[in-house]
């Protein structure tokens, strides 16, 4: 079983590579259009992009969002290359789901980065439904230990697992095991989707759960339900590509959830991911609401390469970001966060 699913991260990468419509461009930002300030009053070089985030402080408000784990020596590289640039420019990182570790021990060691990042947020990550098939706070608390993470991401994937031949389709009753975690956890749980969103009546029921850390992970950017279409051997099989654009966008998914936790969960704090791709997307997210943005696809690229090249791309996310506060005159991120007067309308 275990194989399967180091053989499934390798196939997800492989269909990435070999598919560009796997990318989607579609997550709502490019039909929203902002205030430019001719005069905006503020000195470049003094803007001010750190963010706090897991009781540390980030540079910008960048997350390198969950992707890989396993016992191969091209994934190993990749994690280590995203922890090390993480490191560098003061950004967090996530890793691919865990559940590999506990079936291949030989998958752990890609698990190990905190001694390439001693500063950054880290954060663990398994699937929800895994809740559902013995797994417990036991195994949950074991992947935070081996990153030694400041919180774990239970990602939820209902498309992808409904597509996948193998998935795991039974998501019922998971509430009560995400409050069980979130209750007995030593570090905080985030909830997050893998590329369709999550509606406000998610949001409410990861409220409920005691859940005050959301990652909307949108449709727009990357396809899961087209990636696992690549991964079915049954040509006749196209439920994938059926639902390759099923789901609220990052937009959409984002500005449910910040309605919602408005008036349920003022303290919570959420993620805008899926499909955003620069730093210009980035500031929109943060004024729609998000206090964090997290990017998947292009970081994976980059990191294939040397994790100079991943410290290049956040650097240059970083560049834009910073030139959109400039263009708006907004002299650090709680100018900017929340902000919809910067909305052109
Ligand atoms: C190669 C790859 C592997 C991924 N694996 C996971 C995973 O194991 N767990 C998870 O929660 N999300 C996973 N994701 C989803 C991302 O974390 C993110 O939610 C989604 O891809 C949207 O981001 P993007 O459009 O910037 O790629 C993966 C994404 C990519 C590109």
């Amino acid at each position: 079983m275990t194989n399967t699913i180091n053989n499934r991260k390798l196939e997800h990468l492989r269909a990435i590579a070999n598919d560009p419509d796997v990318e989607r461009y579609a997550t709502g930002f490019d039909s929203i259009q902002l205030c430019h300030r001719a005069l905006p009053d503020i000195d470049f070089d003094a803007i001010d992009t750190r963010v706090p985030f897991l009781g540390k402080t980030l540079s910008f408000p960048l997350l390198v969002s969950s992707m890989t784990g396993g016992d191969s020596a091209e994934i190993v590289r990749i994690n280590r290359n995203l922890a090390s640039a993480a490191e560098h420019c003061g950004v967090a990182m996530a890793v691919g789901s865990q559940r590999v570790m506990f079936g291949t021990s030989a998958a752990r060691e890609s698990f190990e980065l905190r001694h390439l990042a001693p500063n950054a947020p880290l954060l663990s990550n398994l699937g929800a439904v895994q809740l559902n098939l013995g797994f417990g706070i036991e195994e949950c608390q074991e992947a935070v230990d081996i990153l030694q993470a400041d919180g774990l991401y239970l990602h939820l994937n209902p498309l992808q697992e409904a597509v996948q031949p193998e998935g795991d389709r039974n998501f019922a009753n998971l509430k009560q095991h995400i409050a069980d975690v979130v209750q007995n956890l030593r570090v905080p749980v985030l909830l997050k989707e893998v590329g369709s969103g999550m509606s406000k009546a998610d949001i409410i029921s990861g409220i409920t759960a005691g859940v005050r850390h959301f990652d909307v992970a949108g449709r727009g950017g990357t396809s899961w339900s087209r990636i696992e279409y690549h991964r079915t051997n049954d040509i006749g099989d196209d439920l994938g590509l059926q639902f390759q654009d099923w789901g609220l966008t990052t937009v959409q998914s984002l500005r449910e959830a910040t309605s919602c936790c408005e008036t349920h969960a003022p303290d919570a704090v959420l993620i805008a991911s899926g499909g955003l791709r620069t730093g210009i997307d980035m500031a929109k997210a943060i004024i729609l609401g998000a206090h964090m943005c997290g990017i998947a696809a292009p970081l994976l690229y980059a990191a294939q390469e040397s994790s100079e090249a991943a410290v290049a791309k956040i650097e240059s996310l970083k560049r834009a970001f910073t030139t959109a506060m400039f263009l708006l005159g907004c002299a650090n991120c709680s100018e900017l966060r929340g902000n919809t007067s910067l909305l052109y309308s």
